[in-house]
């Protein structure tokens, strides 16, 4: 796992798929754990980063650590997917891949479930992907490494678009609301979970350790993406970033 010069991890949760298969133990509770983690608030953050990704012109998409399909379900409900698109549906997890598929229930002929690891995509070819998207899988992956291998995968103008979590500009406020996920967490988690603390552990650490949006639009740069951009949702909570891989 790489580190900064700080000692940071990259991987803000400290999450190693193949040593804990959390996902593949919370997969049929995941939706319900999103509800009740964010009060029911991911469903307007994964609607916007959907209009976001339905809004820009591609052909492949390929989505990563995709989860129960959410994002790719709402890009379908807004604008439904053209003859022409191909939809890559990625995450490490069968048992995740497995529900998404099963609420794709064979509607999109333009969807293709794949098992992908996000730091080493080598089944998908260099420059053949218009745009990658990872909605709330930074940080629990060494983010480094996707930014990466996205920049690999995407073809020349391809673009990154990115959800999670980030921080409220007014430090006192993030602050109280870490206090509040810190305390409240555990709680909700336990209950949430029937008991299986990894869950709300990941995400408290993630949440924690993932850093602001001003530094991931920074690091992008650094990884040679241009035309950085982000906003902001529910004061800061997440951030939607996109960004451009050079012409
Ligand atoms: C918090 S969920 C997000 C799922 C979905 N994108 C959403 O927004 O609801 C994180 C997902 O990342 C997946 N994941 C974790 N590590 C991964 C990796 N190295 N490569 C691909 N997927 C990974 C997990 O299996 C899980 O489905």
């Amino acid at each position: 796992m790489t580190a900064d010069h700080l000692g940071n991890p990259k991987n803000a949760a400290q999450f190693n798929a193949q040593s804990d298969n959390i996902f593949g133990r919370i997969a049929s509770r995941y939706d319900v754990l999103c509800d009740f983690f964010s009060l029911g608030i991911h469903r307007l953050w994964k609607r916007k980063v959907a209009r976001a990704i339905a809004e820009q012109e591609w052909t492949t998409l390929l989505d990563a650590a995709a989860g129960t399909g959410d994002v790719i379900l709402k890009i379908a409900q807004l604008n439904g997917f053209k003859n022409h698109q191909r939809v890559i549906v990625s995450d490490i997890s069968p048992e995740m891949l497995a529900i998404a598929k099963r609420r794709a229930n064979g509607l999109f002929s333009n969807l293709d479930f794949q098992i992908l690891d996000a730091h080493n995509l080598d089944e998908i070819l260099s420059n053949s992907v218009d745009l990658y998207s990872i909605s709330l899988g930074l940080k629990i992956c060494d983010r480094h490494r996707v930014f990466k291998e996205a920049m690999r995968v995407l073809r020349p103008g391809g673009r990154f678009i990115s959800l999670e979590a980030s921080n409220i500009p007014w430090a006192w406020v993030h602050r109280l609301y870490l206090g509040y996920m810190q305390l409240c967490m555990p709680f909700i988690g336990w209950l949430a979970t029937g008991g299986d603390a990894s869950a709300y552990q990941y995400l408290l650490k993630g949440v924690q350790g993932f850093p602001t949006a001003e530094k991931i639009a920074f690091e992008l740069t650094q990884f040679g993406y241009e035309k950085v951009s982000f906003e902001r949702l529910t004061f800061g909570i997440v951030a939607i970033h996109i960004a451009h891989k050079p012409q």
